[in-house]
């Protein structure tokens, strides 16, 4: 089976010399959530806006593979990405505002996706939107394509914005953190929705978060991002019985687990912040937040293949 989206060696630059995203591979298959997971400023986003190519002016990517099915996306123009965007591929984000229009309501913004990229009618457009706000658990879905994005809930909206975006049957769905801004109830409710449209329609998922809870929850496949490198990546399973590197570790160290952790018990925290990485660096960006930092984490640091599907920059080799 071939991956939906390939990525060999991604890097992303900034005009002020931040190396954003630094030679990240991960593929993910059809029918398959594979979550990317870090703390903020790790290069999650930057990641995915370099799929979708909407980086902000100036920056500069280079990759030796971005592939979405048969599409080469580091040849294609722009003006052909943009058509697959919002159509075979979608993405939706932390803050749905981003995406919605206050102008205009749900159903003309939803029909107007369809109208857009299939050149269909309307009508036939407002089908479909009322077709997927039943499929996302709206109730009523005829009054809500007449309102306006101020008059929903923001759990609402992240539902409306999961539709909009299926309005094109997309193949990949990337989701950048897209219940972080929710609360902890509905929170549970979006990721069990996307679980289950993910189930029914064979989507392939990118699902970016900074919680390993959601990653527990969702994943089959996981790459850790740490200061703009995927710093372990595995199988779910495997990641979580036997984390390798010691950010994976201390990432986990801050999920509650049940029965373990006290309710109002404060969790464990990695301290220290992500650094910001400027090109040309060498080493471990982890060694000054690491409690295993050795003098050899100055240097190059190996890639280590502990299973063939379990992978690890370290300089302990994963032990
Ligand atoms: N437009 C930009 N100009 C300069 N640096 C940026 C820009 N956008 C993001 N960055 C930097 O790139 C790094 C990765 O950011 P981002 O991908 O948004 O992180 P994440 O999504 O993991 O929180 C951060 O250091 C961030 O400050
Ligand atoms: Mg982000």
């Amino acid at each position: 089976m071939r991956p939906v989206l390939e990525i060999t060696n991604l890097n992303v630059g900034f005009p002020d010399g931040t190396a954003a995203v630094r030679g990240v591979s991960l593929q993910v298959m059809p029918g398959e959530t594979h979550c990317v997971v870090g703390e903020s400023g790790c290069g999650k986003s930057v990641t995915a806006l370099s799929v979708m190519n909407l980086l902000p002016r100036g920056a500069r990517r280079s990759a030796d593979v971005m592939r979405f099915h048969d599409h080469d996306l580091t040849r294609m123009a722009d003006r052909h990405i943009a058509r697959l965007r919002g159509d075979k591929m979608a993405m939706i984000f932390q803050e749905p505002m981003t995406s919605l229009n206050p102008a205009y309501t749900i159903g003309s913004q939803m029909a107007e996706v369809l109208e857009r990229h299939r050149h269909v009618s309307r009508a036939k457009g407002l089908d479909r939107a009322a077709e997927l706000l039943g499929k996302v658990g709206i109730t009523a879905p005829g009054m809500r394509l007449g309102q306006y994005p101020h008059q929903l809930s923001g759990g609402l909206r992240q539902r409306v914005m999961i539709a909009m975006a299926l309005m094109c049957d997309p193949e990949l769905l990337i989701a950048d953190e897209p219940t972080t801004a929710l609360d902890v109830t509905v929170q549970a409710q979006i990721l069990r929705l996307l679980k289950s449209l993910q189930q029914q329609l064979g989507l392939a998922l990118l699902l970016i978060t900074h919680d390993l809870g959601v990653v527990a929850r969702m994943a089959q496949r996981v790459s850790v991002m740490y200061a703009g490198q995927v710093v372990e990546s595995a199988d779910a399973k495997a990641l979580f019985a036997a984390p390798a590197h010691p950010y994976t570790r201390g990432l986990l160290d801050c999920v509650p687990i049940p029965g373990k952790t006290a309710p109002g018990e404060p969790l464990g925290s990695i301290p220290g912040v992500v650094p910001r990485i400027g090109e040309g660096y060498v080493g471990c960006a982890f060694r000054d937040r690491c409690a295993y930092a050795a003098p050899a984490c100055k240097g190059e640091i190996p890639r280590n293949r502990l299973s063939p599907d379990h992978e690890t920059i370290c300089t302990r080799s994963g032990a």
